[in-house]
């Protein structure tokens, strides 16, 4: 079986790249450079030339904030390159597993675990585009499987644990707030999920949409105390405050806990508390 996964330099292709190395069958990593998937044409042909049967989808715009201003950007890449990827899927038969956001779900007060079924409402250009692109691959009716996640850190790329690592140690005082609350998602942990659906043959036709995230709750803020306290980051001040004290162009999810009933019921997948994740994943910082 030959696999593409795209936007392989980032967080989340990083780790099914490091993954697959055990696999028996034939992955193809690919990023913007060697197959810019907003072309088309290029990645028609990519899949029928190296005759795909799965694609992997962990390309995207990401900067949520910047999406404000380039919105058309984002859109080529979250939604008009996922439908290319759709039709090529639909043309050669095979499965997207593209991933998704929590984003979709934008700024309504939830105070329960939002299951994959809820209403979509994205309040910013990000998670509009992105759920576009949801809709793009249901219009081209492939196989498929869509994964919404959030609060995705690894020790590959940008991300709030790197930050945190690099930002606290130097002693003063940080703000981080504490009414945006959610469940961190450990890269390696998806990538897993990703690496088991595509290596079992069953898991392929379970066609829809599935939410994954670690297990647990917390703040930003709960976050960085636990990062900082896992690390052994001495003398670091870190106080909760409003999101309002740091303005930005998005509203951002107040509350986006994902219910994972459905996810582990299908791929009887066994997920970790984030505290637990956030262990392994600063070892791998250290190793
Ligand atoms: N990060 C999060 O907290 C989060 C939360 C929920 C969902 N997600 C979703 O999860 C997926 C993976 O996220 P991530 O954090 O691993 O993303 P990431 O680290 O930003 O990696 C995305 C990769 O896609 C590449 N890319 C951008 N445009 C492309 C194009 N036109 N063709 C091919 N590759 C392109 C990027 O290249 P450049 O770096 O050169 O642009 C980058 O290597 C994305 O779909 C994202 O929307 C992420």
């Amino acid at each position: 079986m030959n696999i593409l996964v795209t936007g392989s330099n980032g967080q989340l292709g990083n780790h099914v790249r490091l993954l697959s190395e055990g696999s028996q069958h034939c992955y193809f990593f690919t990023d913007i450079d060697d197959l810019d998937i907003t072309r088309r044409d290029a990645v028609m042909n990519y899949v029928l030339t190296n005759g795909i049967n799965v694609v992997v989808n962990c390309a995207g715009y990401t900067n949520v904030d910047r999406a404000e201003e380039e919105e058309a950007m984002a859109d080529l890449v979250n939604n008009q390159a996922v439908r290319h990827l759709a039709d090529a899927m639909k043309v050669s038969g095979g499965t997207l597993i593209h991933v998704s956001t929590d984003y979709v779900f934008g700024g309504a007060l939830y105070n329960r675990p939002i299951a994959e079924e809820q209403q979509t409402n994205p309040t910013g250009a990000y998670g509009r585009t992105k759920l576009h692109g949801e809709e793009a691959i249901a219009e081209v009716g492939c196989r498929s499987i869509i994964i919404r996640t959030g609060w995705l850190y690894s020790r590959f790329g940008k991300n709030f644990v790197k930050t945190m690592l690099r930002v606290l140690p130097d002693g003063g005082l940080r703000k981080v707030v504490f009414d945006q609350v959610g469940t961190p998602t450990y890269a390696g942990d998806l990538a897993a999920l990703i690496y088991d659906i595509v290596e079992n043959e069953k898991y392929r036709d379970a066609n829809g949409i599935y939410n994954f995230s670690n297990e647990g709750v917390c703040s930003w803020y709960d976050f960085a105390c636990e990062i900082a306290r896992q690390a052994d980051l001495k003398g670091c001040q870190i106080e909760p405050c409003h999101s309002n004290e740091f303005p930005s162009p998005v509203v951002r999810p107040p509350y986006s806990v994902l219910d994972k009933s459905k996810v582990k019921k299908t791929f009887g997948v066994k997920i970790d508390h984030w505290t637990v994740a956030l262990g392994r994943m600063l070892k791998t910082m250290n190793a």
